[in-house]
């Protein structure tokens, strides 16, 4: 038996933690040519032009499969624009999955919309046999969010939507260049916006790219935030738009900074390539653990023609039963002392449900003295808040971010999780011990 490095045992790193594995973890990766390309910006302070941003949203457009595509400042903004390119606005209500980032669908209330939340299934992703018992005469649009890079089930989504005559927004801020059935995500729905964030898998610094097959989203998507290019370069066919040429229609200014073009288009060169390699390492890590009681990985069977993207925050759906009962919370952090070298290496749980946010509770954003989320809607959708307990209920933690494939470290990062679970009674005497005097899990660092 192993004594837990969290309990004193030896773990994995004993001392500094090795170049090579810190090699295999950095993203993203950033050579001469993106160096040069923002140096060219800085130098000929071209960061407002849209030169170079043209360039990039042709490039993207080509890459991914769509008629069109305009770049935005960054993802909320670009997500925003999508709403506006629906024409989503006040009394409608908009379906969205409640695990995601707020800024998949915080802005529909300042379109004076309301959101109703969607459960997940234990892939953590919305759920598309509860999506009909949310439809109402009131329901516009479904946003949906590849979340953590997994892809939704696109064909059971795009019939609701046609069977109840609904948009579909796509958020793919985890799941940029993913498939689904061989077909990128991006290209279901009507218009689909994404973050191009550092820290995301298609990493620009700070950026958000529209997408769109259809001329006239993509005219609203531009007018939104765009006061120098809503004009007849750009607008062409939008009669509703053309007599407000030289505004950004939103009252926002959502120009994207030329210096993220300019990364951004270097980063494309090489994106698919190096997602490739993610992949490869990430299945490799998640084929290790998957016979492991308690820990689902959360990937797509690829043999479907769909794949994981970049393994954006990528998950592992967790069964406390299994393990005695074991939290999350404390999992992790027994791999991650298993591990060693000081780092949070993996973390429990993921975004929180965001109908238990109060912002989706009591905010009143234009002090109309109701909740903004019901403020302009026919019904009071919280009342179906109950029904996602489920969703709040289910439990995960990620795995290790792994960037490059790197063979004896993915085996030695599974044989971290497998020390936690082959020897996780360990910690359940930790826990009742600490139960006892009314203290914390053990383990727990309030994470
Ligand atoms: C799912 C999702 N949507 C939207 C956004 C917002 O993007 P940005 O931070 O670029 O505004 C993020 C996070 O960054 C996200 O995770």
């Amino acid at each position: 038996m192993k004594k837990l490095a969290i309990l004193g045992g030896e773990p994995i790193i004993k001392n500094e933690i090795p170049s090579e594995l810190q090699t295999m973890m950095k993203w993203p990766i950033i050579n001469e040519e993106d160096e040069q390309a923002a140096l060219d910006v800085i130098r000929n302070n071209s960061y407002s032009g849209v030169d170079i941003t043209e360039k990039f949203e042709k490039e993207f457009a080509e890459w991914i499969g769509t008629n069109y595509a305009v770049a935005y400042c960054n993802g909320t903004m670009s997500l925003a624009a999508a709403m506006f390119a629906i024409g989503l606005c006040k009394g409608d209500e908009i379906i969205c999955t409640t695990k995601t980032y707020w800024a998949s669908i915080a802005q529909a209330s300042t379109f004076g919309a309301s959101v109703v939340f969607a459960n997940v299934n234990d892939m953590l992703s919305m759920d598309p046999d509860d999506i009909e018992r949310l439809i109402s005469p009131k329901t516009k649009a479904i946003m949906v969010v590849h979340y953590i890079s997994y892809p939704c089930d696109m064909d059971k989504i795009m019939a609701i939507a046609k069977k109840h005559n609904l948009k579909v927004i796509e958020d793919v801020s985890h799941a940029q260049g993913g498939m689904y059935k061989g077909k990128r995500l991006g290209t279901f729905g009507d218009v689909a916006a994404m973050s191009l964030m550092s820290a995301k898998s298609f990493a620009a610094g700070e950026l958000g790219i529209v997408v769109t097959n259809d001329k006239r989203m993509y005219e609203r998507a531009m007018a939104y935030g765009h006061y120098d290019r809503n004009n007849e370069n750009y607008i062409t066919e939008s009669e509703e738009l053309i007599p407000y040429y030289n505004m950004a229609l939103g009252g926002v200014k959502g120009r994207a900074n030329q210096l993220c073009s300019a990364l951004a288009r270097v980063q494309l060169k090489y994106y698919d390539e190096r997602c490739a390699e993610i992949r490869k390492a990430m299945n490799y890590f998640f084929d290790l653990i998957e016979d492991l009681p308690g820990l689902k990985p959360i990937r797509v069977d690829e043999s479907t023609g769909s794949n994981n993207a970049g393994f954006y925050c990528a998950g592992v759906a967790y069964y406390p039963e299994a393990l005695h009962g074991l939290p999350a919370s404390v999992f992790a952090n027994a791999v991650n002392a298993e591990i060693g070298g000081g780092q949070k290496w993996i973390s429990f749980g993921a975004n929180y449900c965001l109908h238990t946010h109060e912002f989706f509770q009591t905010f009143d954003f234009d002090q109309s003295g109701k909740p903004s989320r019901i403020a302009n809607a026919s019904r009071d959708v919280r009342q179906f808040d109950e029904a996602l307990q489920a969703s709040v209920d289910k439990q995960s933690v990620s795995a290790p971010r792994i960037r490059r494939y790197n063979k004896e470290w993915i085996e030695k990062f599974a044989q971290a999780f497998r020390n936690v679970v082959d020897n996780h009674e360990q910690l359940l005497y930790s826990i009742d011990d600490e139960e006892k005097t009314g203290g914390r899990w053990f383990g727990f660092d309030n994470q």
